[in-house]
């Protein structure tokens, strides 16, 4: 049982420093051994290739504490590969599968005491990241980097929980054509910030953003992809190049189809034909998934039929199934649970 002295049930979304990190160097050509540290600030230089050129990429899970005691993360495979993919576009050193696997055992487990109790509604969200540390001058990767994973206990990403939230319609773009939106580069999200801020000011949760070659297209929020319920209960989520290809997104598409019997299309989704849906839904490991009940379109609104109270029929039962699935109470396909061993 957790020992930290924390008022779970009422946890934002906010970093806290606990005491382990698992950190990695990569110099001459090789990633080393890695190890547990106890220090949380990192010192480089101040030309060092992330803060010139921003060369990063970072991931985002989740660990949890079931009933019967065991500490369980939610498909660490997934995030492995996709951070693999992702260094590769950003020309970082990829941090190999397995490896990435065993930093998240050995983080998780060093953290044990910082995982919420069973039934508090919170989770350890774990973030492993990577950087470009030597100095850089002239545009060109590093040549030395380090992975680090640190872990702190988090409640719901949106403030009201699972209570819908309005997005807006920016009129900025998220990811060019044939750009970066389709990886966890942390260059995706200092654009978002403007625009995020921007939406807050106006009082919405979230941008959804459009295709930016056309403006026509449903992409994704700036930090969660989106899914639609169509009248006949169909789920529709958009196809895109440019998008993350969530795991929570997967992951509910599988549900769906299985657990609930849902007919499942990912395809485009034309911005025009968003009033036919029934519900919305944002899906994320940090969102889980977030009813949408409002879509503000430069002076129009598009309401859904379950408003600003609650989420649709659909979109619970999808959360329900999900979260049952990672906190133990419903059964997980085979590979979907790796339990860390304390
Ligand atoms: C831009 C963006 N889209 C989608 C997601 C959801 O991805 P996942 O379900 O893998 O957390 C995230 C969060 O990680 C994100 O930052």
């Amino acid at each position: 049982m957790s020992n930290k002295n924390i008022d779970w049930s009422n946890l934002g979304f906010a970093y806290i420093a606990t005491d382990y990190r698992y950190v990695s160097y990569f110099t001459e050509g090789k990633w080393d051994d890695g190890a547990l540290v106890k220090d949380p600030e990192i010192t480089m230089s101040e030309s060092a290739c992330v803060l010139q050129y921003n060369q990063s990429c970072f991931e985002g899970l989740k660990a949890y504490r079931w009933e019967d005691g065991r500490i369980v993360m939610f498909r660490p495979d997934l995030n492995a590969e996709r951070m693999y993919t992702t260094a590769q576009r950003l020309e970082m050193p990829p941090f190999p599968v397995e490896r990435f696997l065993d930093a998240m055992d050995q983080v998780v487990a060093a953290n044990a005491d910082w995982i919420p109790p069973y039934g508090s509604g919170a989770t350890l969200y774990i973030r492993p990241f990577m950087y470009g540390k030597n100095a850089v001058i002239g545009v060109k990767p590093a040549d030395e980097y380090e992975f680090r994973t640190f872990v702190t206990p988090v409640g719901p990403y949106f403030k009201g929980g699972a209570t819908p939230v309005a997005l807006r319609i920016p009129d900025f773009d998220r990811a060019a054509p044939r750009g970066t939106g389709n990886i966890k580069a942390g260059l995706n999200y200092a654009m978002s910030l403007h625009p995020v801020m921007e939406a807050h000011r106006e009082g919405y949760a979230e941008n959804l953003y459009l295709d930016p070659a056309t403006r026509t297209k449903v992409e994704e929020t700036g930090g969660a992809n989106v899914i639609f319920i169509t009248k006949d209960g169909e789920l529709v989520t958009p196809k895109s190049d440019s998008i993350l290809p969530s795991i929570t997104r997967r992951s509910i598409l599988y549900v769906a189809e299985h657990y609930l019997g849902l007919k499942v299309t990912e395809r485009e989704v034309l911005f025009e034909e968003v009033p036919e849906f029934v519900e919305c839904g944002l899906c994320g490991t940090a969102a889980v998934i977030s009813p949408v009940g409002r879509i503000h379109d430069h002076g129009r609104d598009i309401c859904f039929p379950n408003g600003m109270e609650q989420p649709g029929p659909i979109t619970k039962k999808l959360y329900d199934t999900l979260t049952g699935i990672q906190n133990g109470s419903v059964e997980a396909p085979e590979g979907w649970i790796r339990e860390v061993k304390i």
